[in-house]
């Protein structure tokens, strides 16, 4: 039975939420397995048009059990809200489940996050100030708090005042701030505990008995590949794998177990906050790519920053497929590139006449890596509503084959507008 990971396989913003939201009706779970409130997921569908950042798109098929994973980061105040606003608009939210030992994003994370960021100055991140590097920082150093916590007064009051003690130095000591205070906060988190415990428990038993039971699943990814903390443009990079080796830590779900692995690329490229970026453009053909005045613009989901855009990168995107396994191309937005009358695909980069295949280590080599581009002709009409490939025109195909040559994987699913229905499904992941 089909188990599919769908990772973001650029910097982010793939349009992995609008994918998530088409499949959810094969997979009987869809399981987020990392990042936190630092994704944005936008799913446009017949319910309305939703900004997603901490509950799995697959929230709005009514059969599907959704599971936030033990790998995710929870402001639990966050995703009160998202509950809320969800329940609002008619959504039924009784089918998430949230895994206790998710680790929760306390208030000294995001004042962390942010006076870390403006320390830096100009040498600065870029980061979503959500939180999550500190987060994922104090997990690793054994300090953090999780979700199962929230729901013990004891443990809550003992760990927090163990950690809280070394936090506020740091934070008045070093950064001049005001002391977070251990009552206050004790009282509000146990109070989020409550409100959410309905939705926590062991996620483990509900995962693999949809695995032996030959059920379905879906792993929606957050951030992208190029964002991966070991294999990413470091240090511009988020604090969690966004990978599939990510997929299978953050849910529990061993490797083996993988059916197919579906990597999200936007037909060019994006990219939110600091770090190399070798196709950035800018000019006409970058306002093109931006879409500034339709509802998918090149606007972060998150913190509303403009994207900065450019060409496809197949070096990039060929390292990504080939850490991760990509066995299926899912290729978002073909319909940005609807009136570009040239388009261009970097394919090497050159580094001091050097020629490089695979991407550099060091963000001052990436800087000054050369792209070597290939120019291929537009299709100058509009793809927004055809549905199978062989309807697209001529050069648009031939795009999209190129890039599967390039990256060496298969197209699998095409996107031609933010729509669940705007999809072109080549090959369904859950038939293989
Ligand atoms: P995610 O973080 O990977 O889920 O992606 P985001 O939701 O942050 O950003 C993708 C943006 O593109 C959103 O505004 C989507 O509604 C939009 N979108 C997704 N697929 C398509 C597509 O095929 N065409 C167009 N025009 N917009 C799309
Ligand atoms: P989705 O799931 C795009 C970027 C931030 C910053 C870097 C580190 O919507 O694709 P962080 O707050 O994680 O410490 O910031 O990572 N970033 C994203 N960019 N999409 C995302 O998520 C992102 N999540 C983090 O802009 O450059
Ligand atoms: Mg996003």
């Amino acid at each position: 039975m089909a188990v599919v990971a769908l990772i973001g396989a650029q910097w982010g913003d793939e349009g992995k939420g609008h994918l998530v939201d088409l499949l959810a009706d094969r997979a009987r779970l869809v399981v987020r397995y990392g990042g936190g409130n630092n994704a944005g997921h936008t799913v446009v569908n017949h319910l309305g048009t939703f900004k997603l950042h901490l509950i799995p798109s697959g929230i709005f098929d009514a059969d599907t059990i959704n599971v936030i994973g033990p790998g995710v980061v929870i402001n639990p105040e966050a995703l009160i809200n998202e509950l809320n606003t969800l329940k609002t608009s008619g959504i039924a939210t009784g089918r998430l489940f949230i895994s206790d030992r998710a680790h929760v994003i306390m208030p000294y994370h995001i004042m962390l996050d942010q006076l870390q960021e403006s320390s830096l100055g100009e040498g600065k991140i870029g980061t979503t100030g959500r939180g999550i590097g500190p987060a994922y920082a104090d997990k690793m150093s054994r300090i953090g708090i999780r979700m199962a916590d929230l729901l013990h007064e004891e443990t809550l009051q003992s760990r927090l005042s163990a950690v809280l003690e070394e936090k506020n130095r740091i934070l008045t000591r070093l950064y001049n701030a005001k002391p977070i205070s251990l009552h206050d906060t004790y009282l509000r988190y146990l109070g989020f505990g409550r409100q959410l415990a309905a939705h926590i428990t062991n996620v483990h038993p509900l995962i693999i008995r949809a695995l032996e039971q030959e059920q379905p699943v879906l792993l929606e990814g957050a951030q992208g590949v190029l964002l991966d903390i070991d294999h990413g443009t470091y240090p511009y990079v988020t604090s969690s794998p966004p990978g599939v080796a990510g997929a299978c830590q953050g849910s529990g779900i061993a490797p083996s177990r993988l059916t197919s692995i579906v990597g999200v690329f936007k037909a060019y490229t994006t990219r939110v906050g600091e770090g190399p970026f070798p196709t950035e453009i800018d000019g006409p053909e970058a306002a093109i790519l931006r879409q500034i005045g339709t509802p998918w613009a090149e606007v972060g989901t998150t913190t509303g920053r403009l994207r900065r855009v450019g060409w496809f990168d197949a070096v990039m995107a060929r390292y990504a497929a080939q850490i991760n396994g990509i066995d299926r191309l899912a290729i978002t937005k073909l319909d940005v590139l609807d009136t570009m009358p040239m388009i261009r695909v970097c394919t090497g980069y050159q580094l001091d006449g050097i020629h490089l295949d695979y991407p550099p280590t060091t963000t001052s080599d990436f800087y000054r890596v050369k792209p070597i581009y290939e120019a291929l002709p537009g299709w100058m009409s509009s793809t927004t509503s055809v549905r199978r490939f062989q309807d697209l025109p001529r050069q648009a195909q031939a795009y999209i084959d190129r890039l599967g040559q390039l990256v060496g994987a298969e197209v699998g699913i095409i996107s031609v507008g933010p729509a669940r229905d705007q999809t072109i499904m080549v090959q369904d992941p859950f038939a293989i």
